[in-house]
């Protein structure tokens, strides 16, 4: 038998479960692999592993826990769990030699798409959730660690939001923090695992997102990042009978917030960018002049293979609007290349758009076919050659790092709001983000730790500033 327990967990009351636990009270190590809802993931977890007795380290060696939290969005992000699970058997063998026990756990979209595979490839692992069980951990470690206990599968998608079982106490995420507001995805773009592994599409009620940004600004946040795979098909009923909201009012709702200084969203689909939301750029001066705004190709005719539901005119009216209301808004994609059957025209048509559109900063990556999903099936018929997209993730990967180059280059001699949120690498020296994301390397003392500064640029290298206080 590969695994017992996996039978759906049922709910105890929780000071049962802390009991058993508490037992244990010991120390947790969680690394984090693929997007910004995963390192907030992390950050919960911990959140709801604190009150039975966990406490955060920042090595696996010698920990009581480990969890990983993974990524399925590519081949190569998926096959380093594996590798991983290897090393930390070790370690978990050597802290058993020693009378000691480690519980293993892995979560996230790999334990979400392959948990039976897990248990099966690895034994050795106690527990395998998905992103929308970690509220039940204490559970899952109560059982994991119970004599009788034995190996706990949770990958289900339960009725109940976790959101709605997450511990009001958070540890503090620092100066910048993250907000999920949204999550799953309902758009089934052909190459993409996240409707699978994330679920469908749930919008949190305003008054949840309001009292955790409050908490995290008590907490010292001084800007806020509100998360969604689709962050702009966030949609909820509104306050005071004002009908539902979209997340342009949210914006303008977050931001009237005392203590938060700046205020960003990712990510966005260019298909879901309404009037409200991009003309919250010109009338929020807390919501920051920078959008991720993901194309993935320049051909329509990818675009229709990829099922992205827009053609290339849509995002360039959205591009247009968002500089009518915000001229100097810097803007980042990511792109796919070698998609099954891309020609050389269509990539062609891939580089033409970025030529026009001019990015800030952006994220390229190869094709890569996942299992489940419809362009895997294309892939096995029209799939493109290594050495192509090799060639073609190059070409480009030099213009964008040109354009980046580029807009760095144009800040040199401005001065920019910069908000310090982590002390430099040298003493005396603090970094922070410019508002359109760029890091900007100061020298500042310790003081000036989460707040905001006017900085003089001075130097312009590929990825950061750096210059001076004014
Ligand atoms: N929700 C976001 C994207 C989430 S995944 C959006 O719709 O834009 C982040 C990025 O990973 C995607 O934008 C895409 O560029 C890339 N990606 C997703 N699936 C991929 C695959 N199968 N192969 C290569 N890149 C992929
Ligand atoms: Fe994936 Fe497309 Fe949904 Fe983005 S919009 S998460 S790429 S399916
Ligand atoms: Fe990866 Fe899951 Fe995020 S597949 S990109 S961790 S939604």
């Amino acid at each position: 038998m590969l695994f017992r327990g996996a039978a759906p967990l049922r709910f105890r009351p929780r000071r049962q479960i802390t009991e058993e636990v508490r037992e244990l009270s010991k120390t947790l190590f969680i690394k984090t692999w693929g997007c910004q809802m995963n390192v907030y993931d992390s950050a919960r977890m911990a959140d709801v592993l604190a009150p039975v007795g966990f406490r955060q380290v920042d090595c696996a060696d010698d920990a009581d826990m480990v969890i990983l939290n993974t990524c399925h969005i590519r081949e190569k992000a998926a096959e380093k769990v594996f590798s991983e699970l290897g090393r930390l058997r070790a370690l978990k063998k050597r802290k058993q030699a020693r009378g000691g026990h480690m519980i293993l756990a892995v979560a996230g979209c790999v334990g979400q798409a392959e948990g039976a595979e897990i248990m099966a490839r690895a034994p050795y692992v106690d527990i395998v959730f998905g992103p929308q069980t970690y509220h039940r951990l204490p559970e899952m470690v109560a059982k994991a660690a119970a004599e009788t206990g034995g190996n706990v599968l949770d990958t289900e998608f339960p009725v109940e939001s976790k959101f709605d079982f997450l511990p009001e106490e958070q540890a503090t995420q620092g100066v910048s923090a993250f907000l999920a507001v949204q999550e799953g995805c309902d758009k089934f773009c052909t190459f993409c695992v996240v409707p699978y592994t994330r679920g469908a599409g749930y919008s949190r009620p305003v008054l949840d997102i309001l009292a955790e940004a409050r908490r995290l600004i008590a907490g010292g946040a001084r800007e806020i990042t509100l998360l969604g795979q689709n962050v702009n098909t966030w949609r909820a009923e509104g306050l005071a009978g004002e009908g539902s909201w979209g997340l342009g009012r949210l914006l303008r709702e977050v931001a009237e917030l005392e203590g938060l200084i700046r205020l960003r969203y990712t990510t966005s689909h260019p298909g879901d960018m309404d009037l409200s939301l991009m003309s919250a750029h010109a009338e929020v001066p807390k919501l920051m002049p920078f959008v991720h705004l993901p194309i993935q190709s320049g051909s329509n005719r990818i675009l229709a293979l990829m099922n992205r539901k827009h053609e290339v005119v849509e995002y360039r009216r959205v591009v247009d609007q968002l500089r009518h209301f915000r001229p100097d808004i810097g803007l980042s994609s990511d792109f796919i290349v070698g998609f099954p059957g891309e020609t050389d025209a269509d990539f062609a048509d891939t580089l033409a758009l970025v030529e026009e559109i001019g990015y800030a900063q952006a994220y390229s990556f190869k094709y890569s076919p996942r299992p489940g999903t419809p362009a895997a099936e294309l892939a096995a018929e029209a799939s493109v050659p290594e050495s192509v997209m090799g060639e073609r993730l190059a070409q480009l990967q030099e213009l964008l790092n040109r354009q980046q180059l580029a807009f760095n280059q144009a800040a040199v001699g401005s001065v920019m709001s910069v908000l310090f949120d982590r002390l430099g690498r040298r003493p005396e020296q603090l970094l922070g983000r410019s508002p359109f994301m760029q890091a900007v390397h100061v020298v500042a003392g310790e003081e000036l730790l989460g707040s905001l500064a006017q900085v003089r640029i001075e130097r312009a290298l590929a990825n950061s500033l750096s210059g001076s206080l004014v």
